[in-house]
Formats: structure tokens, C-alpha cells, sequence
């Protein structure tokens, strides 16, 4: 039995079939329609969430499987004192995989070591979200046709936001990727991140302004200010708006450089860029359910 805790739980080789049958499922969705008949999968989301769990839903349910679960701490034994790993072995019982998103880094590890059934980090505090990663990752191939060869700006909220550590974590395997890294002071990627690209001999630069390096981009990853895990709102409110991608900025970028960003957007990127032919968030989040749905066949073992 596999779980997903991180997107380095598979290999490079793995992913390439993961993201081959991720195409064929976006190709020939029929031949998957009941592919996961009678199998039922359990979303236990302990933090807000719209894609992630949304996604997962959509994509059991186009597998012809079922789906039950609980989208808050608050309707779930957990308001009455339940452990996670309690929680999981009830899970086991009835259903057949479990993707968990929780506030605390490593809940769902703790949850996986007690779990019969595959578990699935949906997102654990400021620390991993594979599952984004596995979607950012399909959508860079799909578009571009490979992983490497390409120069990618982060930019944002670099020292809160999971969906940039997992997916710097997973690029670094891949050849000839140089990292830009954009973001206020306060928002820096942190040390352990950038000694691991350091340690592997990974170029990467930290710059502040996003006009300064944009023209250099091949793809522009924007991410949102992860307001719930700042300590105080007075730093929240200062650093919100930090970064607004706008036609003005756009229009200092590569004809065909792409602008993906994991959603839910607050002011970061205005919405006059959704017209333009290089804004792919929403292309991204229709490669979620796809790479979804071929994970769900490959952690059953129906792939
Ligand atoms: C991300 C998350 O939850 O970390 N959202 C998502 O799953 N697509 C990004 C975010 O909340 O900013």
C-alpha cells in the first residue's frame, strides 16, 4: 500500500506514467467512467478548501466511484477531542483511500502510519501540497511539452505558501531549471529550501520587483498572501497587494510565457489577465481533477 505525503514519494519515472495516463484520461474520459466502481473515497479536510477537495470529489466521481467525508474540523469528531490517528482507522473502515488536508504540518503522515487504506496529503499547514505540485507539474508538460529547460519566477507569499515549497522540491529533479525567486523581504523562501538548491548546484536568484526579472520568465507561478498563517493582521495588510500582475506588467513579458497560479487569487493577478492567452490558472485547475483522477487509479492499484 502507497500513500502520497510528499511529491517526492514518486519517482521522476513514476510521474511520467502518472502524467501519460493523466493525458489519456483527458483524451478518452469514457474508458475511465467505471473504472472505480464500488470503490468510495473519504475527503477529511480540516482546514477551508474549494479545488483540492472539490477536485477530488469531481474526479472519484468521474472514475464512477463514491464519495463521503466531512469540509471542516468543526462538523467532525475532531471538535470533540478525536485524535487523527483514531479518526483514519474509523476512515479505513469505510472507505477505500483518504485525502486529508489539515492545519498541522504532518497530520496526515501521523494519520498515514495508522491508516489500512492509501492516504493522500491534501495540504498540511505551511509545509507540502503534492497533489498541487502533481497538477502544476501535468499542466508545465502538457503546455510546454517537458519538465526542464526553463527559467520559472515564484512569486508571492514564498515563506508561508505550501504549493511552492512542494513544487520547488519536485522541479529540483528535473534538468536545466534556473529559479527566480520574487517576493518582499518578509516573504523570502525560507533557508532550508534555498540550501537544498545550493546543495544540489540549482541556479536560483531572490529579486523583489517582478518588473526587474519578468521579460527573463518562461513561466510565472503567482501566489496568494497566506493571510491564516500570519501572526499579526497589521503585517497581512501591508504586504496583500505587494504584488498586482497586470496588463502593464504583462506587457513587458514573453509572447509565450505562462501564468499559473494554484488559486484560490485575492488582488494578485488582476482580471483583466485572465483574457490574455498566456494566464493558464484555469487550464491548471482542469489538469487537477485530470492528474487526480489518475492517482486515485494508481494509489488502488488500478492502473
Ligand atoms: C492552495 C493551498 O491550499 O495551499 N490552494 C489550492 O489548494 N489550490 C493555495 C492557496 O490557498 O493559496
Amino acid at each position: 500500500m502507497r500513500h502520497l505525503m510528499s511529491p517526492l514519494d514518486f519517482t521522476v519515472e513514476e510521474l511520467d506514467r502518472l502524467f501519460d495516463l493523466a493525458n489519456d484520461i483527458e483524451r478518452n474520459p469514457e474508458k475511465y467512467a467505471h473504472a472505480c466502481d464500488g470503490r468510495i473515497l473519504a475527503t477529511c479536510f480540516y482546514e477551508p478548501s474549494t479545488r483540492t477537495r472539490l477536485s477530488f470529489e469531481s474526479a472519484m466521481t468521474r472514475l464512477g466511484g463514491q464519495v463521503i467525508g466531512f469540509s471542516d474540523a468543526a462538523s467532525s469528531s475532531a471538535s470533540k477531542g478525536e485524535s487523527v490517528s483514531d479518526t483514519i482507522r474509523i476512515i479505513s473502515c469505510y472507505a477505500d483511500i483518504c485525502a486529508m488536508r489539515h492545519p498541522k504540518e504532518g497530520a496526515p503522515m501521523v494519520a498515514a502510519e495508522k491508516s489500512s487504506i492509501p492516504v493522500i496529503n491534501a495540504g498540511d499547514g505551511g509545509h507540502q501540497h503534492p497533489t498541487q505540485t502533481l497538477t502544476d507539474l501535468l499542466t508545465i508538460r502538457s503546455l510546454r511539452g517537458t519538465l526542464g529547460g526553463f527559467t520559472i519566477g515564484l512569486c508571492g507569499d514564498l515563506k508561508f505558501g505550501r504549493t511552492v515549497h512542494s513544487l520547488i522540491h519536485a522541479l529540483a529533479r528535473y534538468r536545466d531549471i534556473r529559479f527566480l525567486f520574487i517576493s518582499p523581504e518578509e516573504l523570502r523562501v525560507p533557508d532550508y529550501i534555498t540550501d537544498l538548491l545550493k546543495k544540489k548546484g540549482i541556479p536560483y536568484e531572490e529579486v523583489i520587483r517582478l518588473e526587474d526579472v519578468i521579460a527573463d520568465l518562461d513561466l510565472l507561478y503567482m501566489t496568494r498572501v497566506q493571510k491564516e498563517r500570519f501572526f499579526n493582521e497589521e503585517d497581512y495588510v501591508r504586504l496583500k497587494d505587494f504584488y498586482i500582475l497586470d496588463m502593464a506588467k504583462l506587457s513587458l513579458a514573453r509572447e509565450d510565457m505562462l501564468v499559473l497560479h494554484p488559486l484560490p487569487r485575492v488582488n494578485e493577478i488582476s482580471v483583466e489577465v485572465d483574457a490574455d492567452p498566456r494566464a493558464a490558472y484555469f487550464k491548471q485547475a482542469q489538469y487537477g481533477v485530470y492528474v487526480r483522477m489518475a492517482l486515485i487509479l494508481t494509489l488502488l492499484g488500478l492502473a
